[in-house]
């Protein structure tokens, strides 16, 4: 038997799952590590926890299976997008990352704009300059960070950074480099134009390849540190949501999954470029080779409920520790207490700012409604139908786009919730699926590993022999009409405030 390794590098962990070729988990673990908020809408992380989490996590499943390393034919890797990892001549990084969620670019994304043109850009790269991706923290740091800037010989996202620790090569791939703003998306090449007119040199940039194409394999130095075999070969892999679609099985036209980690998306995958011109969802080159995926990012989906739960949930998050369980069970139980729209209380999950459909990066969160009379089940009730309301816009959008959505795969920490998932159902309108195992972006990044190995001929017929579907969510027609009268106050929440949000921040 040969066995693929999948590594997902997240914003709250990273996980490594070890799959036999029929697509069973034999050992997974997963580690933590904090995310730095030295300033309002800032958001960076340490690579170096990233990789000691991707040591630790592969050589503890390396153990806790016993496989022989010789037998580990290869490694995939999905990994949170966009942020920004800069290393000096030497390899080491020059600065902690800036990434996805950081809010910190809109003074750059306006010179951007400017400079390359507001519908050029959308040619090129497919989307709108926007905070959250890679160009305008590169830009950052040029204008505010010259001296780091004049060190750096090297760029890289979140996984090629590990790509690099572990194989000492320089690459990337076609759906994670979309997301860098930077990359001609029609074409899955740099975009000579936009390196030239940003000031970036190619030479600082990896090798593009596509998501199953080897990359090079472990070296010796990571060998040693995480007990996997040289002869181990390492894949392009995906950023999160691409590989979190093959993970699925989202991989022709017509299909669709959700997903609620740290940030919610809403993914469909098209054979054909199709892009919204008014820039509200991304379109990105997706890890089945020449195709690509539209999707819809809300900032803060997982992130609003461990906000909760940090902040306000307290009890909760005591009597989880108390008893082993899971504190977002306990808050999912407590949810189910309050009423379809929670006693009338709306929450705006704008934590972070806001991509789709609004891409401010000034708005902030708020509860609509709250009275003396609320609990914390109403709170709770709220921020998850408040989160699912925010997903719902992108699957409107994707809808009014012609992307067909009878069926929705559930997938990340939120799917986990039946609760969650009934939620979903009723508030979208169509039937929620989910996956045996659940892994999405690491089975989908062992997947891509598969296939770059020669165990399958393709991405698709991988999946079919990996992925094992699970049970189904039925919409009810009665708690859909419910939600929409909700749905339909909420969405009048953004445009009432999006003033009120600019003089806030205005306030020194
Ligand atoms: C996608 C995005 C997030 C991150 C974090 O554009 O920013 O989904 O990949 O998971």
């Amino acid at each position: 038997m040969k066995y693929i390794l999948g590594l997902d590098l997240g914003t709250s962990g990273t996980k490594t799952v070890l799959f036999d070729e029929t697509g069973r988990a034999l050992a997974s673990a997963s580690r933590e590590y904090p995310l730095y908020q030295p300033q309002n809408g800032w958001a960076e992380q340490d690579p170096y926890d990233w990789r000691d989490a991707a040591y630790e996590t592969i050589s503890a499943v390396l153990e806790k299976s016993g496989v022989n390393p010789d037998d580990v034919v290869s490694l995939g890797m999905s990994g949170q997008m966009h942020g920004l990892v800069l290393l000096g001549e030497d390899g080491v990084p020059l600065r902690s990352s800036i990434i996805w969620a950081d809010q910190r670019t809109q003074k750059e994304c306006d010179e951007i704009t400017e400079i390359i043109g507001k519908e050029r850009i959308i040619e090129i790269t497919a989307n709108p300059a926007l905070t959250g991706f890679t160009a305008s923290k590169i830009r950052w740091v040029q204008n505010n960070q010259p001296d780091i800037w004049n060190k750096v010989r090297h760029i890289l996202l979140p996984k090629d950074y590990l790509r690099y620790e572990l194989t000492g090569d320089f690459a990337t791939e076609v759906s994670d480099a979309s997301g860098m703003q930077i990359l001609d998306v029609p074409n899955r090449r740099w975009s000579a134009e936009m390196l030239d007119k940003l000031s970036i040199p190619e030479a600082y940039l990896g090798k593009v390849f596509e998501s199953p194409e080897v990359t090079g394999h472990i070296s010796a130095k990571a060998a040693k540190l995480t007990g996997l075999s040289q002869k181990t070969l390492v894949v392009g892999g995906a950023g999160d949501n691409a590989a979190a679609a093959v993970g699925t099985g989202v991989v022709e036209d017509g299909r669709a999954f959700a997903t609620v980690g740290t940030s919610g998306v809403v993914f469909a995958h098209t054979d054909n470029i199709s892009i919204d011109p008014k820039g509200r969802v991304h379109t990105f080159c997706c890890a089945v080779p020449g195709a690509w995926h539209v999707m819809g990012v809300i900032q803060a989906a997982g992130l609003s409920l461990r906000w909760l739960r940090d902040e306000v949930c307290t009890e909760e998050a005591a009597e989880a520790k108390r008893t082993g369980e899971d504190a977002y069970n306990i808050m999912s139980r407590e949810a189910a207490e309050s009423p379809i729209g929670a006693n009338r209380l709306i929450f705006t999950p704008y934590l972070m700012g806001e991509r789709t459909p609004h891409l401010d990066a000034d708005c902030r969160g708020g509860f609509v409604g709250l009275s003396a009379m609320h609990k914390r089940a109403d709170l709770v009730r709220s921020v998850m139908e408040g989160v699912t309301y925010a997903m719902n816009d992108s699957v409107e959008i994707l809808k009014g786009m012609g992307v067909s959505l009878s069926e929705v795969l559930a997938v990340g920490g939120g799917a986990k919730s039946a609760f969650w998932r009934q939620m979903m159902a009723d508030v979208f309108g169509c039937e929620i699926t989910t996956l045996e195992g659940g892994e999405g972006a690491a089975l989908g990044a062992a997947i891509l590993a598969g296939v770059g190995a020669g165990l399958f001929p393709s991405v698709q017929s991988a999946c079919e022999k990996m992925i094992n579907k699970a049970g189904a969510t039925l919409p009810d027609a009665e708690r859909h009409e419910e939600y929409a009268k909700v749905y339909g106050v909420y969405r009048r929440v953004y445009p009432a405030l999006k003033d009120v949000y600019k003089e806030l921040k205005a306030i020194k």
